[in-house]
């Protein structure tokens, strides 16, 4: 079963419970402060998995996807927007993404990346509903790139999302058309 963790960076964060935290991460991490979403992703595995924490080791694909070693049953994927981040964890590959809504021009994007059909249907969508459109589509593709792996190795206009409704979508790729709930 899908499990989506989801959290808030705190504005301030006590200096000494920050740097207790940062201590379960690497000294190549813990230089990238505050590394909170580490110390998430650790925290789920060492739970699920009843592993220390110095138990963990990682690895990542050839486009950067990273992975926990030694464990084909158990798969992750993170995303961080703004002040928010987000883990998913399932047994299968997974990916997802969250972006933080700001006012950009959605209309231009949305033409250089997404197919003729979803660009024409945001065309048709009134101001209000635009972007949160936008940006329903945006993190929906980008969640089905980091379910491949394949990072920027898979362009986003080669991706289309067909079909959604709520848990539900179906997504089209150029030589290929899965599924994803
Ligand atoms: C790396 C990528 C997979 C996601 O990037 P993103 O949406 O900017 O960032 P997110 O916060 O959602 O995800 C980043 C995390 O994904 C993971 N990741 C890295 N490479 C990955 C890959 N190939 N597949 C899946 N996950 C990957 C890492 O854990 C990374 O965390 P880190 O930054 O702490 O190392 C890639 O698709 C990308 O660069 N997308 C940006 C698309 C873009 O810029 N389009 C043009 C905009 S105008």
């Amino acid at each position: 079963m899908i499990e989506v963790y989801i959290g808030k960076i705190p504005e301030k964060i006590e200096p000494e419970l920050l740097r207790e935290l940062l201590r379960h991460v690497s000294v190549e991490k813990s230089r990238k402060l505050p590394d909170l979403l580490s110390i998430l992703v650790r925290s789920i595995i060492c739970r699920k998995l009843q592993l220390k924490n110095s138990e963990i080791n990682f690895s990542n694909n050839l486009y950067g996807k990273p992975h926990l070693c030694n464990a084909t049953d158990f798969q992750f994927n993170v995303s961080h927007s703004g002040e928010w981040i987000a883990c998913a964890v399932d047994k299968d590959q997974i990916g997802v993404d969250i972006e933080k809504i700001e006012p950009i021009d959605s209309i231009s994007i949305s033409e250089r990346f997404f197919s003729s059909e979803e660009y024409n249907n945001l065309l048709i969508k009134n101001r209000n509903e635009r972007l949160a459109y936008f940006y329903e589509l945006w993190t929906m593709e980008e969640s089905y790139i980091k379910v491949v792996g394949k990072g920027l190795a898979i362009p986003l206009h080669s991706v289309a999302v067909k079909r959604y409704r709520q848990n539900y979508m179906e997504i089209e790729e150029v030589n290929s058309h899965i599924q994803y709930y």
